[in-house]
């Protein structure tokens, strides 16, 4: 078994996918709060450009990965109407639970399955859109998860990766010190979980940055990649065709 990255930590394999559980099961009952007051309520716009880059259609099928409390798959599915399909998939139960009560709540019946992105259980060519948003990054095999992404798409369909990147120079050091002394204290008081949160910054310091996701974004297939930073690059936006 070969060792990879949990946070700043080496670890073995299956020890990452067991932490990455732990830390989504611990924080899954206070995700949504938690996502509005570490992102100022930014991450509903990052959302919104994605879902406006998707440009999806009536009748399209989408698949949502690592969707987890459901905010693109909701998106979505005002947008593709009856006749078209979103899937809300994730790989960890709580939060999948969570996303699929609250798409019910708002009276969405949308279909879920709870699969690794690794192992995606659906056919080649089956979907018009995938998206991921802050999922990749937990991935412990990313290029695995790609070729997954690509396989299940059409061609001519594309991939919309939104995940956390690398923050313009002159901003690095505040991000820092939010990052790592503000946002584990945010956690520990509102989620009673510092440590997951001190893991969310540390994965975004070794998660690929805009080239480098763009790289392995072509080295899975897909033929062309638009990167879009967001918040000086905060956040970007991969978008990729597979052609
Ligand atoms: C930060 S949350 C993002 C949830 C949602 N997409 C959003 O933007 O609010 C990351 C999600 O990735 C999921 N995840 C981690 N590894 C995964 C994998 N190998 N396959 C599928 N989902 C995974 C986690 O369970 C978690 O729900």
């Amino acid at each position: 078994m070969s060792e990879t990255h949990f946070g700043f930590q080496k670890v073995d394999e299956r020890d990452k996918v067991r932490r990455v559980r732990g830390v989504f099961d611990s924080v899954a009952s206070r995700y949504d709060v938690m996502n509005d007051l570490m992102s100022l309520g930014l991450h509903r716009a990052w959302k919104a450009y994605t879902v406006a880059v998707a440009a999806v259609r009536e009748g399209d099928r989408v698949l949502d990965i690592a969707g987890g409390t459901g905010d693109l798959a909701r998106a979505f599915a005002g947008k593709v109407g009856s006749r078209g399909l979103v899937v809300l998939t994730d790989i960890n139960e709580a939060m999948l639970r969570r996303g699929r009560d609250r798409l019910l709540d708002e009276g969405m019946v949308l279909p879920t399955a709870l699969c690794d992105a690794e192992a995606l259980p659906f056919a080649p060519e089956s979907f018009d859109l995938v998206s991921v948003a802050f999922g990749l990054r937990n991935m412990t095999h990313k290029e695995r998860a790609l070729a997954e992404m690509h396989r299940v798409l059409r061609p001519g369909g594309r991939l919309l990766v939104l995940e956390f990147s690398k923050v313009a120079a002159p901003l690095q050091k505040v991000y820092d010190w939010y990052s790592f002394k503000v946002l584990p204290r945010i956690g520990k008081v509102v989620a009673g979980d510092g440590e997951s949160y001190r893991y969310l910054a540390e994965s975004i310091r070794v998660h690929p940055d805009q080239q480098a996701l763009k790289g392995l974004m072509k080295d899975a297939g897909f033929g062309h990649v638009d990167v879009h930073n967001l918040s000086a690059g905060v956040v970007a936006l991969h978008a990729g065709i597979k052609c």
